[in-house]
């Protein structure tokens, strides 16, 4: 008998489980980790639920998927914990956070769709959220599933986005964003270290990932443009490649079925970093919230920095 209780995420949507039933000893079974696996390979994000909510089991689930890597940004906030590497610390406090305004109301961490890493040539397997503060007004994740994206863009647009590759630069964060923008977006505060983030941006090469590419396994092409972060439409940074990036956003906007993440005590969230996009929806500046995030190890293969081409495989 299964040690884990599995669930779809939602009745509507094609993609996401919840699992509950991860405890100290089923973490180490290695019959266990295979079913979460098998099920993070067909559902993209899983919220792991009755968990226990602590450094050591984000570890250790996320050891799961494989091993942990660093941030690669120097200026991201660590948290201090032996042999972790990369667990990052995004969130504020009261009224100490980036906020900005969209829909007329003012948000702190607010971040639009986008995958992490876009900026680098490798793309991380996974990232791992548990939510260590959370505001009083929720503070909700959004996930969002490209399979789900390309299956549902007509076939002219997808024809157009399989021809595409992406340009990203890591400085276009906050009011610096060039596509996809809310057009009352507007930005109120930018906290230091998203100040020295941007700073260190500009010594970074800019990095190129296609817009769709296809799973191997089942086959399934998967939308992945993250409007966070880029910067162009590779070979095409002109007057028309933008605006047919920025029309491209728009369709994925138009298309997208979301599932916003209601914060529980006792959860943790994982996604599938070269599938899916993910959203930070903000929370009231007058509220401290701090989210750990770990950072799986992988690629994809098909990202590289610009002007520098990878060699064939073997
Ligand atoms: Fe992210």
């Amino acid at each position: 008998m299964s040690r884990l209780d599995i669930r779809p995420l939602t009745p509507d949507h094609s993609f996401g489980a919840r699992i509950s039933g991860i405890t100290w000893e089923t973490v180490e079974d290695e019959a266990v980790r295979q079913q979460v696996r098998d099920c993070f390979e067909v559902s993209g994000v899983i919220i792991f639920e009755d968990i226990e909510p602590s450094t050591e089991m984000q570890v250790a689930v996320s050891k799961i998927f494989g091993p942990l890597r660093d941030h690669v940004i120097k200026n991201m906030n660590r948290i201090d914990a032996p042999n972790v590497p990369g667990l990052v610390s995004i969130g504020s406090r009261p009224g100490e956070g980036t906020i900005v305004e969209v829909g007329g109301k003012q948000l702190a961490d607010y971040v639009p769709w986008h995958f992490d890493a876009c900026y680098t040539e490798q793309l991380n397997r996974a990232g791992l959220l548990q939510i260590v503060e959370q505001s009083a007004d929720g503070g909700e994740t959004g996930f969002a599933d490209g399979v789900q994206i390309y299956n549902a863009l007509s076939p002219e647009w997808r024809e157009i986005a399989e021809g595409l590759e992406v340009i990203y630069f890591q400085g276009n964060m906050h009011h610096n964003q060039r596509y996809g923008l809310a057009d009352d977006f507007r930005l109120i505060q930018l906290m230091d270290s998203s100040k020295r983030v941007i700073e260190e941006a500009k010594s970074l090469p800019r990095a190129v990932h296609p817009a769709v590419w296809q799973r191997e396994k089942t086959g399934e092409k998967v939308f992945h443009v993250s409007p966070w972060q880029a910067d162009g439409i590779y070979g095409r940074e002109n007057e028309e490649g933008d605006a047919q990036l920025e029309e491209l956003i728009g369709q994925m906007h138009a298309v997208v079925q979301p599932y916003w993440h209601h914060w529980q005590p006792n959860e943790m969230a994982i996604w599938d970093n070269w599938r899916c996009v993910h959203s930070a929806g903000g929370h009231d500046p007058a509220y401290a919230r701090d989210a750990h995030r770990t950072t799986i190890l992988g690629d994809y293969g098909l990202g590289r920095f610009e002007n520098s081409r990878r060699p064939a495989p073997g």
